[in-house]
């Protein structure tokens, strides 16, 4: 038994959608949350500002005395070396990876990213990895972001920029799609009307999550006897990330803290 909570961070609300995942299948754990709602998106930035932030970040989450770190930012891990860091950290782009691996059956895996975590190849590096016969298409669809930070992930403007962006997939005849990026989980509705039923759409976070759980079981660190506990901070806007929260979690949420996070 350990009550320390679990560090959960991303650009901005993307992450929610891997803390549903966690809360589903360890609802006993207290979490720490961290948008960095200033900053965001973190897609077309520098390795070193996605360095610089994402070490920011742990210090910020050390000081909260988590027992562990979930990075619920593809960007993130496409860029840092985690081996840098004293501190357990889990990576929500290598658990995307091997669940494409095991879901695909024609060996034709579709991937939608960030600009950053495209050109980093390491979504294909990773399959490729694990089976050298997959094939890996690619597609980075910048526009999510910006429309899912406002809000507008279920909207005609959502809708014509994922119709726009899974074009490339056409004729490609892949059999699964990787949610390559925490907020897409946001358009999955509208993602997976465009591909179809011949198309699995997959989240990274389901495997992620019980990547985590297994840990904790294994370490024998897991908190139980009670309802979990949700701190949310933010960098910057607090009041959007308020209400994606509060729909994505189902649940009110009474405070988002700002957090002057270049101070770490
Ligand atoms: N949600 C993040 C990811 O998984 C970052 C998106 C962004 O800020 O561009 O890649």
């Amino acid at each position: 038994m350990d009550s320390r909570p679990i560090g959960v961070f991303d650009s901005g609300v993307g992450g929610l959608t891997v803390l549903k995942r966690l809360i589903q299948v360890l609802p006993e754990e207290d979490y720490i949350y961290f948008g960095d709602t200033k900053r965001v998106p973190y897609g077309d930035r520098s390795k070193e500002e996605i360095e610089l932030f994402a070490g920011q970040i742990i210090n910020f989450m050390k000081e909260k005395n988590v027992k562990a770190v979930v990075i619920a930012c593809n960007t993130t891990c496409a860029t840092i070396d985690k081996g840098k860091y004293d501190i357990e950290l889990f990576d929500v782009l290598k658990a995307g990876a091997e669940s494409g691996v095991y879901c695909t059956k024609n060996k034709k895996v579709g991937v939608i990213a960030t600009k950053r975590t495209v050109e980093s190849r390491s979504y294909e590096i990773n399959i490729k990895s694990i089976n050298p016969q997959i094939e890996v298409y690619q597609k980075a669809c910048p526009e999510f972001v910006p429309l899912i930070e406002k809000g507008l992930y279920n909207s005609p403007l959502a809708y014509k920029a994922a119709k726009d962006c899974l074009e490339e997939f056409k004729g490609k005849e892949i059999d699964t799609l990787i949610l390559g990026c925490t907020h897409y989980p946001l358009m999955e509705p509208i993602i997976k009307a465009i591909m179809g039923d011949g198309v699995k759409v997959v989240d990274p976070a389901v495997r992620l999550s019980h990547e985590v759980k297994e840990y904790l079981e294994r370490s024998r660190i897991l908190n139980f006897g009670k309802k979990g506990k949700i701190e949310f901070f933010v960098s910057g806007d607090a009041e959007n990330f308020k209400k994606t929260a509060e729909m994505v979690l189902g649940k009110k949420i009474d405070e988002v803290f700002i957090v002057d996070i270049e101070r770490y």
